[in-house]
C-alpha cells in the first residue's frame, strides 16, 4: 500500500470515528435535556406528530369535538371555553376565515394563515405547523356548522422552535459537515503529497540516479523538519560519495604517477651508472685518474640510489602509519637552540647565515624529537638547495598561539612560483625550475616533513615571493606547563 494511501484511509477513519462519536455526543445531550431515551429514537418518527398532546390535551380536545357534533352552541359559550382553557391548555375554533375563539396564550398575528386546510374527512387531524415566531404540533377536527359554514376546532402545543429547526436542518447540516471533512481530506493530502511524497520521491529520484553512477546533481531540500533533515543527510551522503570517488581516482593517479616517478628517478642514476662501468670495461677510461673518476661517479650515483630508496620507504612507511612516534613535552626554544646552534656550524661552512627568533623561553610542545628533528632538515636543506642570494640567510621563527605554536622557517632564496606553491608538500613533486637545475632531490622532502607535521596533530603549509624568499610554516600542538615526561 502507497503511502499516498495509508494516509488517505488514516483521515478517512480518524473523521469517521470523529463523526460517529459527534452524533453519540449529540444523543447523549439530546437524552440529557429530554430525560427521554425515546425522544431520541422519535425524532425522526412521525408518531411523535401522530400523538403530541399530553392526556389533559387529549381530553380537551375530545370535549371540543364533542362540542362540535353535538352542542355546537357550546363552542360560542365563552364560559365553558375557558373550563377546557383551565389547564393552560391552549385552543383554537375557526369558523369559514374567521377565528372566533382563540386562547390568550396564542395572540400571534398571521396564526390563520399558519393553520391547516379544512378537510372534512378528518383523516389528516394531526401535525405540526411553523408560524412567524413559534412551531406547534396540534390535534384538529374538522365539521360543519348548522348552516353549512366550515368549522374546526384546534388544541396545540407550542414546541421548541429549536428542536424543530434541528430536525428540519439536520440533514442538510450533515450533508454540508460531510461535504466539508471530503473537502479537508482532500486539502490534507495534498499538503502531506506537498510536503512528504514529493521530497521522498525526489530522493527516490536521486538514489536512482547514484545507482546508475550519476553523482552530478542537486537536491535542494524544502524544509526543516525530518523530511527536509533526510533530505539533507541524503545530499551530504552524495556529496561524500562524489568526494570518496574522486578521492579514489586521484589516489589511482598518484599511483600511476609514483610509479613512473621511481622508475624514473632509479632509471637515471642507474643509466650513467651503467655507462660509466661500460666505460671503463671497454677501456674509456685507460688512465688510473680516469678510472678512479669514473668509480668516484658509480659511487656517488649509487649513494643518491640509496638514499632515494630509504626517503621513499620512510615515506612509504609513514604512508601507511608504519612509523612508530615517540612523543614527548619538549621545551621548544631550548630544543631549537641545540638544532640552531648544531646546524649552523655545518652551515658557517658554505657561508649560510641562520638565526633563531624566539621570546618565550617556557614554550613546551607535543612532539617526536627525532621526527620534528628530521622535518627541520628537509626544510634547511631546501633553504640551503634553493638559495641564490650572496647573502644567505635562515631564519626560524617560534609563535606562540592559543594552543599551538608557530614554527617558521624562511630563506631569501629563489622562491616558489605562486602556480607551484600548492603542489610542493605532494610526493615527487619538483618545481620545474628545480627539476631543471643541478640541485637533485627525489622531491620527497617536503611530502615527508608534512606526513610527520599531520602525525603531530599539526599542519603545514608554505607563503613565498618568487625570486625573494619562501616560509615554510608548520604548527605543534602546545602543551601548558611542564607536564608529561
Ligand atoms: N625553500 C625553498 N625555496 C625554493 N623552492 C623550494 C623550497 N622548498 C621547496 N621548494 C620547491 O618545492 C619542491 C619540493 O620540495 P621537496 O623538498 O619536497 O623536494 P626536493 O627538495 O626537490 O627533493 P628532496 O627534498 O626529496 O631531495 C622543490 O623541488 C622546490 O621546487
Ligand atoms: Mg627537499
Amino acid at each position: 500500500m502507497s503511502i499516498k494511501t495509508r494516509f488517505l484511509l488514516s483521515y478517512i477513519g480518524v473523521i469517521v470515528i470523529f463523526i460517529t462519536l459527534l452524533l453519540v455526543v449529540g444523543f447523549l445531550f439530546l437524552f440529557a435535556i429530554t430525560g427521554d431515551l425515546r425522544s431520541i429514537e422519535h425524532f425522526y418518527n412521525k408518531s411523535y406528530v401522530q400523538k403530541p398532546l399530553t392526556n389533559v390535551e387529549e381530553s380537551a380536545f375530545t370535549d371540543l369535538m364533542y362540542m362540535a357534533k353535538k352542542e355546537q352552541q357550546s363552542l360560542s359559550d365563552e364560559e365553558k371555553l375557558k373550563e377546557i382553557e383551565a389547564d393552560s391548555i391552549d385552543i383554537l375554533i375557526k369558523r369559514e376565515q374567521e377565528l372566533v375563539y382563540t386562547s390568550p396564550n396564542l395572540n400571534e398575528k398571521n396564526l390563520l394563515e399558519s393553520l391547516p386546510e379544512f378537510e372534512s374527512t378528518n383523516i389528516n387531524t394531526r401535525g405540526s405547523m411553523k408560524t412567524e415566531d413559534n412551531f406547534y404540533t396540534y390535534v384538529k377536527y374538522d365539521f360543519y356548522f348548522a348552516n353549512k359554514d366550515k368549522g374546526s376546532v384546534f388544541v396545540l402545543r407550542k414546541v421548541n422552535p429549536y428542536a424543530e429547526l434541528t430536525r428540519e436542518w439536520f440533514p442538510l447540516l450533515f450533508g454540508l459537515l460531510l461535504f466539508l471533512f471530503t473537502m479537508a481530506i482532500g486539502i490534507l493530502n495534498y499538503l502531506v503529497s506537498r510536503s512528504i511524497i514529493k521530497p521522498i520521491l525526489v530522493m527516490k529520484e536521486g538514489a536512482e540516479r547514484i545507482k546508475e553512477g550519476n553523482l552530478d546533481f542537486e537536491m535542494t531540500p524544502t524544509s526543516n523538519d525530518e523530511i527536509g533533515q533526510l533530505n539533507r543527510a541524503f545530499e551530504e551522503m552524495r556529496i561524500k560519495l562524489k568526494e570518496s570517488i574522486q578521492m579514489q581516482l586521484q589516489y589511482e593517479e598518484n599511483r600511476k604517477e609514483l610509479l613512473s616517478n621511481i622508475s624514473h628517478d632509479l632509471k637515471t642514476p642507474i643509466t650513467s651508472i651503467l655507462g660509466y662501468v661500460e666505460g671503463i670495461r671497454d677501456g674509456v677510461a685507460n688512465t688510473e685518474e680516469k678510472r678512479e673518476k669514473y668509480l668516484t661517479t658509480i659511487s656517488t650515483k649509487a649513494k643518491d640510489m640509496d638514499v632515494l630508496i630509504d626517503e621513499l620507504f620512510l615515506f612509504s612507511k609513514l604512508d601507511l602509519k608504519k612509523v612508530p612516534f615517540n612523543f614527548e613535552t619538549i621545551p621548544l626554544h631550548n630544543y631549537m637552540s641545540d638544532y640552531v646552534g648544531e646546524t649552523s656550524l655545518d652551515l658557517v661552512e658554505i657561508d649560510v647565515h641562520i638565526t633563531l627568533l624566539s621570546q618565550e623561553n617556557s614554550l613546551y610542545v607535543k612532539a617526536d624529537r627525532d621526527k620534528l628533528r628530521r622535518v627541520l632538515s628537509n626544510l634547511i636543506s631546501n633553504c640551503v638547495k634553493y638559495m641564490d642570494k650572496k647573502y644567505k640567510q635562515i631564519t626560524i621563527e617560534l609563535i606562540e598561539k592559543q594552543d599551538e605554536v608557530m614554527i617558521q622557517v624562511s630563506d631569501n632564496g629563489s622562491g616558489i612560483e605562486e602556480a607551484a606553491l600548492p603542489y610542493i608538500f605532494d610526493r615527487f613533486y619538483r618545481a620545474e625550475l628545480s627539476r631543471n637545475s643541478q640541485t637533485g632531490g627525489s622531491g620527497l622532502g617536503l611530502a615527508i616533513a608534512k606526513q610527520i607535521v599531520l602525525e603531530h596533530g599539526g599542519d603545514i603549509w608554505a607563503t613565498s615571493e618568487f625570486g625573494k624568499g619562501t616560509t615554510i610554516h608548520f604548527s605543534l600542538k602546545k602543551v601548558e606547563g611542564r607536564g608529561g615526561k
